[in-house]
């Protein structure tokens, strides 16, 4: 077990229905601890760079319009296996495999729009927080 540090999104349908606080509670409520926040329109550039891994998949475009459609919140979160944790709490990728209680067992009614994002190893965490953070922007 190791203190570890991941990048979370609350993607932009978690902004614009509102879901901002509820979600936040979740990752505290665990005993997670906020190091870095903001809300950002992410740009198709960024996009690219946060989803290299998936930039030639069939789903690719449906998923950079949906990341880039408006504003989102991103937030580095750090805690004991932060990374495994907050994906236990975000739920699983495929809809029919989301579990109520759930991030998106209870909130995402799509496989795309779903709700949040969570880093899924030490070593995408550093990438994708360097994506969206400067070491000064992280407390
Ligand atoms: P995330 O990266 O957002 O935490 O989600 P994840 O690990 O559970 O899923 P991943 O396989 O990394 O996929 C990244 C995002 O692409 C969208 N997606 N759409 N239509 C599809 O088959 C499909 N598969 C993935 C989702 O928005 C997913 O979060
Ligand atoms: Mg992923």
């Amino acid at each position: 077990m190791s203190k570890e540090r991941t990048l979370i999104l609350l993607k932009p349908d978690a902004v614009s229905r509102g879901l901002v606080g509820k979600l936040i509670s979740r990752y505290e409520n665990k005993g997670l601890r906020i190091c870095a926040m903001k809300m950002i329109k992410v740009s198709p550039e960024l996009a690219r760079k946060h989803y290299i891994a998936h930039i030639h998949k069939p789903f690719y475009p449906e998923l950079e319009a949906y990341i880039t459609r408006d504003r989102l919140v991103a937030l580095v979160i750090e805690g004991e296996s932060a990374i495994a944790v907050t994906r236990a709490i975000n739920g699983a990728t495929k809809l029919e495999q989301m579990i109520p209680g759930t991030i998106r067992g209870d909130y995402a009614a799509s496989t795309t729009e779903n709700v949040v994002h969570g880093s899924d190893s030490p070593e995408n965490a550093k990438y994708e927080i360097g994506n969206f953070f400067t070491s000064e922007e992280i407390y």
